[in-house]
């Protein structure tokens, strides 16, 4: 039987991606160099779904590598979750953001031409509507990007799109994931960020847990309802059944397609906290400091697309999102280890 390879399949969104596939019946193969993951990850998608499933720690800029896997596999289409994906970092470490990410995805594509394997949903970002555009966001609005991680999602769109006019028969679904929070409900997956979170809801989780003292909240004079930066926050499982979407419109469809994965409602800074200390039942200390350099005030998605192409929207609400962020953290206070 034919299956999708998954890269980066271990990681955040990945994981709960392999639990929906496997859920709907597809087979899958993880690639994953585990430079942000843990191979524990594997057995708890095989527990959740009494199935089994195929791993390689193999490195995407691994040719050779890469290749065995798909000798060794009927691969029929390809999921990509696999890079870097750190803005801070990213700025810092220019070069590995775009060998990883960009060199890692032209040698995955080049396999994939080698083994006539012409189906691909790649793991884009809101971070391409740039600092220009003004939310809500729709799939046509001009592509920008502010640092080097946001230009590897700019370029690589780019790519995929050259990919579908030279071959008419190449299929690509470029999805637009706007905030991915939350975990899966058994507390056996969710997010497992190294070091000091960067993101907003890892970082409450931790000062929720005691791990972390305060949260700093990044300004709170922006032109929003209460001042403080408003994001479109998804759960993780939604984002997963989107995938799921997004792999059986691939089937159907060529050509180059970008669709949006977000709810098409903000939630600012404040609203989040309020939501989670509602879901811990503690309250989550926090002092405003200054604003988050390059950070925009409001960014959330117009959803449209997403429904009338997949027939899918997101379903889960905010206190959702941290009940399940908190259940995970709570049964995992080392992490997925
Ligand atoms: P993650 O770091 O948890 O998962 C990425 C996985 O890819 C990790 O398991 C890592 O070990 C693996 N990986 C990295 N480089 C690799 C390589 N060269 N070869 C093989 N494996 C490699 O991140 P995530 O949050 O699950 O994000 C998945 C994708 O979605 C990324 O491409 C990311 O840029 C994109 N994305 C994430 C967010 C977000 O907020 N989480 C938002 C928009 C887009
Ligand atoms: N924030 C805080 N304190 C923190 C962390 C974040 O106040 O400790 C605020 C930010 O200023 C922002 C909001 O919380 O207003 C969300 O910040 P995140 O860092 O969680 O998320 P971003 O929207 O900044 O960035 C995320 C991903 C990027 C991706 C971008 C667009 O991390 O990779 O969404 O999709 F590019």
């Amino acid at each position: 039987m034919s299956k999708i390879l998954v890269t980066g399949g271990t990681g955040f969104i990945g994981s709960h991606t392999c639990v929906e596939l496997l859920s709907n019946g597809y087979e899958i193969v993880i690639v994953d160099n585990l430079s942000n993951s843990k191979e524990a990850t594997v057995d708890r998608i095989e527990k959740i779904t009494g199935k089994k499933v195929t791993f390689y720690n193999v490195d995407i800029c691994d040719y050779d590598a890469l290749s065995g896997v798909f000798r060794e596999n009927d691969i029929e289409a390809v999921i990509h979750f696999a890079g870097l994906k750190a803005v801070g970092e990213s700025v810092r470490k220019p070069l590995e953001y775009y060998t990883n990410n960009i060199y890692g995805t032209l040698i995955l594509l080049r396999v994939m031409r080698e083994n006539d394997c012409k189906k691909i949903v790649f793991s884009s970002s809101a971070t391409v509507y740039g600092m220009n555009n003004k939310a809500p966001y729709t799939e046509d609005m001009p592509t920008s990007a502010t640092n080097p991680y946001g230009y590897t999602k700019v370029m690589i769109e780019q790519i995929l799109k050259d990919m579908c006019t030279a071959d008419s028969d190449f299929s690509v679904v470029a999805l637009r994931y706007f905030n991915p929070i939350g975990a899966h409900s058994s507390g056996l997956l969710g997010e497992d960020p190294n070091g000091i979170p960067n993101n907003l809801v890892p970082y409450i989780a931790q000062v929720a847990s005691g791990k972390l003292k305060q949260l700093s909240v990044f300004g709170d004079d922006y032109d929003t309802s209460d001042g403080t930066g408003v994001r479109d926050y998804i759960h993780v499982m939604d984002l997963a059944e989107g995938h799921v979407c997004a792999i059986a419109y691939a089937s159907e469809h060529k050509g180059f397609e970008p669709v949006n994965l977000g709810t098409g409602k903000g939630s600012s800074v404040l609203e989040v906290v309020s939501a989670y200390e509602k879901a811990c039942g503690k309250p989550i200390p926090k002092k405003i400091t200054e604003r988050r350099a390059g950070d925009i005030a409001t960014c959330y998605a117009d959803a449209t697309k997403a429904k009338e192409v997949f027939g899918w929207e997101a379903k889960s609400d905010i206190l959702q999102m941290c009940v399940d962020s908190w259940n995970f953290t709570k049964l995992n206070p080392d992490g997925i280890q």
